[in-house]
């Protein structure tokens, strides 16, 4: 495993900043921190480095699996670059952005004639993959034509572009990513059992962010480090700004989280990243649970006597904090104007500010 970087490189790299509090959450102090880029401590990633340490040194088709902005593409790209193939092309194909009609010529090539418009020979993404790695993203939406032609080139690795008659040798790895569910795909007819298998040799599942919190103050680190020099902005979190982090489930997964420091970086000051410096969202769940946290009396409660009296509370803090202002009381509670003033009707509380 010696292409990881353990915890002593990821320091002098200056990735970790040594004594941070956020670096309390990882258990284990030993286990690698990053891996070509791929930045993450917690079992699941750390699965996934031995993994790709595992098959480096083969020829084995590895399909990667995970949410939208996991990191497929940056796995993928571990894998080749941790492979003997890494001083050769990496050649990604989005199989969902290509045309249909364009996808077989795009990734075959195809010969001078093949078909109108083809006016020169073309040597397609296989052929540029040579001695190295073809990438196809989105694999599940590759239409089932092509998905035929793919079968035969993993049973053979052998190919031909469109128009041409002769076989050319295929020197390439193939790694394919997908966000959806390619048994469900197979068991809907609309990919083929045959080539689920031949993809799924090895299968790399990459777990969304919100199943990995523990690795949330690594990544952030890393990406206040490299956005910090690409923008020329510096800062930190506040320890406001980290809670409300780590509360939110970050459905963007880590392609959110980046976005997310990004912008902090632009809107903060003085170097310190506030809550308010977060989208409102992420700022505003942490707000919601502290807002909610509530003990169970011992004698129990009424639960919809208790949500009445919470809703009064906050709503009469609201009005009062804005001076009575309908509409920016309305916006503290995440409210239109409307909804607020019929709330006041329907709870009778009209008069409250006499009372
Ligand atoms: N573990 C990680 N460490 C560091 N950066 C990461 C990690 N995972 C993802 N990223 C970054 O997040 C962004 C999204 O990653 P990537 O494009 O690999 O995700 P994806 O799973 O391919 O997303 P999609 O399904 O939308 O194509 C990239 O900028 C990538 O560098
Ligand atoms: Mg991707």
């Amino acid at each position: 495993m010696d292409q990881f970087e353990n915890n002593d490189d990821a320091r002098e790299s200056g990735v970790i900043r040594v004594g941070s509090p956020q670096e309390a959450p990882l258990a284990n102090h030993s286990r690698p921190r990053s891996m070509e880029g791929v930045i993450g401590a917690s079992e699941s990633i750390v699965d996934v480095y031995s993994m790709v340490d595992r098959v480096a040194d083969t020829q084995c088709t590895v399909l990667v699996t995970g949410e939208s902005g996991t990191g497929k593409e940056l796995v993928a790209r571990a894998v080749h670059n941790t492979s003997p193939r890494a001083s050769h092309p990496f050649v990604a194909v989005n199989c969902g952005a290509i045309p249909e009609a364009l996808l077989e010529s795009e990734l075959f090539g195809h010969i001078r004639g093949a078909f109108t418009g083809a006016v020169a020979n073309k040597i397609g993404r296989i052929g540029a993959a040579q001695g190295g790695t073809l990438f196809l993203d989105e694999v599940g939406e590759l239409p089932l034509s092509l998905q035929v032609k793919l079968l035969r080139l993993l049973q053979s690795y052998e190919y031909s572009p469109v128009g041409e008659t002769k076989t050319i040798k295929a020197d390439i790895r193939i790694v394919a990513a997908t966000n959806v569910d390619l048994e469900e795909a197979v068991a809907a007819g609309k990919f083929r059992e045959d080539l689920y298998y031949r993809l799924n040799v090895i299968h790399l599942q990459l777990p969304p962010l919100r199943e990995r919190k523990e690795d949330l103050a690594l990544l952030i680190d890393w990406f206040i480090e490299k956005t910090s020099s690409r923008i020329g902005r510096s800062g930190e979190l506040s320890n406001a700004a980290f809670d409300a982090m780590m509360t939110w489930n970050w459905p963007g997964n880590v392609r959110e989280l980046e976005n997310t420091i990004e912008r902090a970086l632009l809107l903060c000051r003085d170097g310190i990243i506030e809550a308010r410096d977060l989208p409102a969202k992420i700022c505003g769940q942490a707000g919601n649970d502290r807002a909610a946290a509530a003990n169970l009396p011992d004698g129990g409660v009424d639960l919809r006597n208790a949500v009445d009296a919470f809703e009064n509370n906050l709503i009469r803090q609201a009005l009062e904090r804005t001076g009575w202002n309908k509409n920016q009381a309305a916006r503290l509670l995440g409210l239109n104007r409307t909804t607020l003033v019929e709330m006041l009707k329907r709870k009778r509380m009209g008069g409250i500010k006499a009372a």
